[in-house]
């Protein structure tokens, strides 16, 4: 992957402008899997081109699913789950733990053996939480540096329905169960401590399958085997690209920043709440619906912000926002402390130790815990090199920084942002520019 380092400057003026932002990369990835493996010609509109999306889309292809691209909309010829044929070579699942993942529990239903691999960061990932239910359910994944990460042999095969409560809540473990429960032979329950994203609940039905939510999200059902059939999906933007520019446009006084047709799907939206308790000004305008999500343009104007107590109810909904609401923590006035977030390990990078170091080098005052944070901010953030890590969101999130540091800041790998909001410096400077 390029590297790309990059300056930002600080910004001299408020920013101005109307955006979109790409399509949403988890909503993305389930568009594809579920296409794949229902029968007929499904269309995804609004893909969101970052390279997790195209390495699922990738996968499949391995599989030997017809998927084409036309104007920008992808055609996928699914065969239902006998056409996924063994594939001719290892399955790079790059960046993306959300492909590695959620086709886990495809394979582990698959009559072959599939080998998953990924780049230096997923190879650091925790796959065990997928090996063990996956594993119950009768599929047998082999981690061969046998620690439990990548590269993962999966050797799928026929699977019965388990109960399972998942220790963490993770959209990813819960979706990779719930793809072998459609294979699987009866009753299939997941049980979560908190709920995660819904995505994969809110598509399913989508796609002709019978699922059952209960327990305010919390659990959810269903009896296996089932055959999905073909069905267009529009993927709404992506809430978790669009959060660098709610931060942005709240920290620079004077903006007026308006993001259409962003999805705000409850289980996603922490960040905004957490913003506007802050004191961040957010208006959800032309409210709709997109592929069953809630969907409206958010529009924000940039004043004062101040700190807050981030608590860990809020972390299922929040979990891919912190790196950016830890810069706005940095700029507001008074404390904020980010807790019961120990999950922010794990991900592209180590986010707590990430942001910590990168925000001190910027002046700001970081104590870092195991499990989250604590930003005193209202101190004026001073220009520095800054390393993102390879992790496209802490590179956005400094980035963002660099708009209210003197002297701007220089990033040293910026080409990751590619992973899921291509564009992402240019709607920047258009945003700086207007
Ligand atoms: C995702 C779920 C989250 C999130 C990730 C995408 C998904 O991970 O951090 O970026 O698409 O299901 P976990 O569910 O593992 O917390």
């Amino acid at each position: 992957m390029k590297t790309q380092v990059k300056r930002i400057e600080q910004a001299q003026r408020p920013l101005h402008g109307e955006i979109v932002v790409p399509g949403d990369k988890s909503i993305g990835h389930r568009a594809v899997i579920f296409a794949s493996i229902a029968r007929g010609t499904s269309r995804v509109y609004n893909l969101s081109g970052g390279e997790d999306n195209l390495r699922t889309v990738e996968a499949f292809r391995n599989l030997g699913v017809g998927i084409s691209e036309q104007d920008g909309i992808l055609v996928i010829e699914g065969r239902g789950w006998e056409g996924l044929q063994p594939p001719s070579r290892v399955i790079d699942c790059g960046n993306s733990g959300t492909t590695m993942r959620l086709l886990s529990g495809v394979f582990a239903g698959r009559p072959f053996v599939t080998t998953l691999d990924g780049d230096a960061s997923l190879r650091q990932r925790p796959m065990k939480r997928v090996i063990e239910p996956l594993g119950q359910m009768g599929a047998s994944i082999i981690s061969r540096n046998g620690k439990g990460s990548a590269p993962l042999e999966v050797h799928g095969g026929k699977l019965k329905g388990i109960r399972y409560a998942t220790p963490v809540a993770s959209a990813q473990v819960k979706s990779a169960i719930l793809l072998a429960a459609l294979q699987a032979e009866g009753l299939t329950v997941v049980e979560e401590p908190q709920q995660s994203r819904d995505h994969t609940e809110i598509m399913a039905p989508a796609f002709g399958a019978k699922i059952e939510v209960v327990s305010g999200g919390r659990t959810v059902s269903l009896k296996g085997p089932q055959e999905l059939s073909a069905k267009d999906v529009r993927v709404p933007g992506d809430l978790s690209s669009a959060a660098f520019f709610l931060v942005a446009a709240a920290m620079v006084p004077g903006s007026d920043v308006t993001i259409r047709g962003v999805g705000c799907n409850p289980t996603r939206s922490g960040a905004i709440d957490v913003l506007r308790r802050m004191g961040a000004n957010i208006e959800r305008t032309h409210l709709r619906q997109e592929a069953g999500e809630p969907v409206a343009d958010l529009r924000v104007v940039g004043g004062k912000l101040n700190g807050v107590e981030i608590a860990p109810e809020m972390v299922a909904r929040t979990i891919d926002e912190y790196p950016a609401l830890a810069v706005a923590a940095a700029l507001a006035e008074g404390v904020t402390t980010i807790c019961g977030a120990r999950e922010l390990r794990y991900k592209e990078s180590d986010r707590i130790a990430a942001m910590a170091k990168e925000l001190r080098k910027l002046g700001a005052r970081v104590e870092e815990r195991e499990d989250g944070m604590t930003i005193e901010g209202g101190k004026r953030l001073e220009g520095a090199s800054l390393k993102s890590y390879g992790d496209h969101r802490v590179a956005m999130a400094l980035a963002v920084a660099g708009l209210s540091a003197s002297g701007g800041v220089e990033i040293d790998d910026t080409g990751c942002a590619d992973i899921s909001f291509p564009g992402f410096f240019r709607l920047l400077e258009g945003l700086r520019a207007s």
